[in-house]
């Protein structure tokens, strides 16, 4: 397991990275399903699972590539049930993101994942957002949910999906203002989406997509210029074009790299050649996430640190890469101001 960073990164850049204050940009509930946790709803629900301990389960995560991860994903996300198994997940993510000094997290959540097996969508909103309420009444701790949709299914699906969820808009306001898209890249490109991304913008949420993870760049260029979105999941891939790269820059556009991530999809072949120090660098709004840390081997310190340690990042850059964050997140403006302050007093004070 990927869970902490060699023993290359001196304790107090490690101390520094661990107490930093971040925000979270880029996770799926569903990737923080824990195999233990995955175990014990299955019992719960009576789920039969064909793997005998958690041991094999997590064993068998060693991923080719995306759709390899996604298969055991999807199939993982089964013995979700109840509204209470929901909020058990959430409440299990949200303090592991609380022990890394994650002060606001935007949480991607894929209902069809759930409707698909029959799960009201209801269901799906309540737990979330219940752990999500109790987390900031009880901590302080800030939050966004972004509902994605599946670029492997239809958009016609998209719509049924949007439909059903547009209803519970108002119970759910306070939480729910963003729109994503994930699954399969490849073959999915972001203009599948555009009518639906256009309603939603029509809607007024925020939107993001996840492009240039495995696809090409030109992926990257239709999520902006079709779907008009705010910031690009991942987009790591971007770096073959410099066109593209002249215009993230130019438009300050957020990337949400999740670098743990990348290396056990393959997307890299080795952390020491992840290009988020290049991006960071070349003056790019690059952020950095978790994506599916139950699945990945490490939550948000785990990423900075497997950065820091094969990049040598300068504390300088560790704390542009959080302020990035603050910066792409979709919090209002009294919050990033008081977010900005708190990063300044760390800052000034190591
Ligand atoms: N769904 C969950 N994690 C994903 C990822 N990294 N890329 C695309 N879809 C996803
Ligand atoms: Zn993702």
């Amino acid at each position: 397991m990927i869970s902490s960073a060699p023993p290359t990164l001196p304790a107090d850049l490690r101390a520094f990275i661990e107490a930093l204050p971040k925000t979270e940009l880029h996770l799926h509930i569903e990737g923080t399903l824990e195999p233990e946790l995955l175990f014990a709803l299955a019992q719960r629900n009576k789920v039969e699972l064909p793997y005998a301990s958690v041991e094999a389960l997590r064993a068998a995560y060693a991923f080719t590539d995306l759709q390899s991860f996604l298969d055991l994903y999807y199939a993982g996300a089964n013995v979700l049930r109840t509204e209470q198994d929901f909020y058990d997940m959430t409440m299990a993510y949200i303090e592991r993101a609380r022990a890394d000094n994650v002060r606001h997290a935007e949480i991607f959540f894929d209902p069809q994942t759930h409707t698909e097996r029959g799960i009201a969508i209801d269901v799906v909103f309540a737990g979330i957002a219940r752990a999500l309420r109790e987390a900031r009444d009880r901590h302080g701790f800030s939050s966004a949910m972004i509902m994605s949709f599946l670029r492997h299914l239809s958009e016609e699906d998209a719509f049924v999906t949007l439909d059903a969820a547009l209803p519970l808009r108002d119970q759910y306001q306070d939480l729910w203002n963003g729109i994503g898209l994930d699954s399969s890249e490849r073959g999915n490109p972001p203009e599948k989406f555009a009518r639906v991304f256009a309603r939603c913008k029509e809607l007024g949420f925020h939107l993001v997509a996840h492009a240039g993870e495995e696809g090409p760049p030109e992926y990257v260029v239709s999520a902006l210029d079709v779907l008009k979105v705010e910031r690009i999941d991942h987009g790591v891939r971007s770096e073959e074009d410099p066109a593209l790269m002249q215009r993230l820059i130019r438009e300050k556009m957020p990337l949400t790299v999740c670098p743990l991530s990348n290396l056990k999809l393959c997307v890299v072949d080795d952390m020491a050649n992840h290009n988020i120090a290049r991006m960071l660098r070349a003056g790019l709004a690059v952020t950095v996430n978790s994506d599916d840390p139950a699945y990945f081997g490490g939550y948000m310190n785990a990423n900075y640190l497997a950065i820091a340690s094969a990049l040598a990042l300068t504390r300088e850059e560790l704390l542009q890469l959080a302020r990035n964050g603050i910066e792409a997140s979709f919090i209002p403006a009294a919050e990033k101001a008081r977010l900005g302050t708190e990063l300044d007093q760390y800052a000034a004070a190591h």
